[in-house]
């Protein structure tokens, strides 16, 4: 039986609401609106994730894949500095592909796979999980068709952090919800419907806050406690 490994986020308030971190085993996804810091946590997440066990690190490899183009290796140079850390190896062990379509980013996930048989990798990034498949099904009639496929897609996901022991890092839009009444209390959900709700385990919904504060409040986990968690978003990545 594996154990389970959690990786710091860099932010110890974030990493207590965690339960000590994002956990191996599972799909952990974040969602909340643009600039919420989704991408952020992602980026430090890639250096977190090859500290060593004793740093609150996974000691591995990190496979990323971009679906908006939003990676930006550069950022990824002061935070490795911010955990002392040598930038240019940081940045060798960064898997990164983008990705076109949805069944591109399906088919990187079968190489994916394939390559972390041979090497050890802790963490998968996928930044986001549905973009694609809002663009590829996009029509009238085609959410069932969608929603069919995104299913797959989860369950690659869910496959792979169970077989190589890796922590599965998504992100993921919110959408308007009109909902049925005239007064609108809570005008946003992630989108992805039941498929995405059932195949992630941990489900953080985050926002902005004043400056460089964000909050992230636990939105759906099983062995978490509700709760929020203050952290900030810097040139180092996700702080408190
Ligand atoms: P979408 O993908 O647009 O939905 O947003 P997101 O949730 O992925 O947001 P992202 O993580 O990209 O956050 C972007 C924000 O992070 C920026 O607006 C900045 O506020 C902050 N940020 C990014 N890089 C830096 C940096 O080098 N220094 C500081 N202080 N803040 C940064
Ligand atoms: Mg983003």
């Amino acid at each position: 039986r594996k154990s389970v490994v959690r990786i710091t986020t860099g932010s110890q308030a974030l990493d207590e609401l965690l339960g000590g971190g994002i956990e191996t085993l599972c799909i952990t996804e974040a969602f909340g609106e643009f600039r919420s810091g989704k991408t952020q946590l992602a980026h430090t997440l890639c250096v977190s994730t090859q500290l060593p066990i004793h740093m609150h690190g996974g000691n591995g490899k990190v496979a990323y894949i971009d679906t908006e183009g939003t990676f930006r290796p550069e950022r990824i140079v002061p935070i490795a500095e911010r955990f002392g850390m040598d930038a240019n190896a940081v940045l060798d062990n960064i898997i990164y592909a983008r990705a076109y379509t949805y069944e591109h980013q399906y088919n990187l996930l079968l190489g994916l796979a394939a390559k972390m048989a041979e090497e050890p990798f802790r963490l998968l990034i996928v930044d986001s999980v549905i973009a694609l498949f809002r663009v590829d099904f996009s029509g009238r009639g085609e959410l069932a068709e969608r929603q069919q496929k995104l299913a797959q897609m989860l369950s690659r996901l869910t496959k792979i952090a169970e077989e190589f022991n890796v922590a599965v890092y998504i992100t993921n839009q919110v959408i308007a919800d009109p909902g049925g009444g005239m007064f609108i209390t809570d005008p946003k959900k992630p989108a992805g419907g039941h498929v995405l709700a059932h195949a992630a385990t941990i489900r953080l919904m985050l926002r902005k806050g004043k400056g460089e504060q964000r909050v992230c409040k636990i939105f759906d986990a099983p062995n978490l406690p509700e709760g929020e968690a203050v952290f900030q978003v810097t040139s180092g990545g996700v702080t408190d």
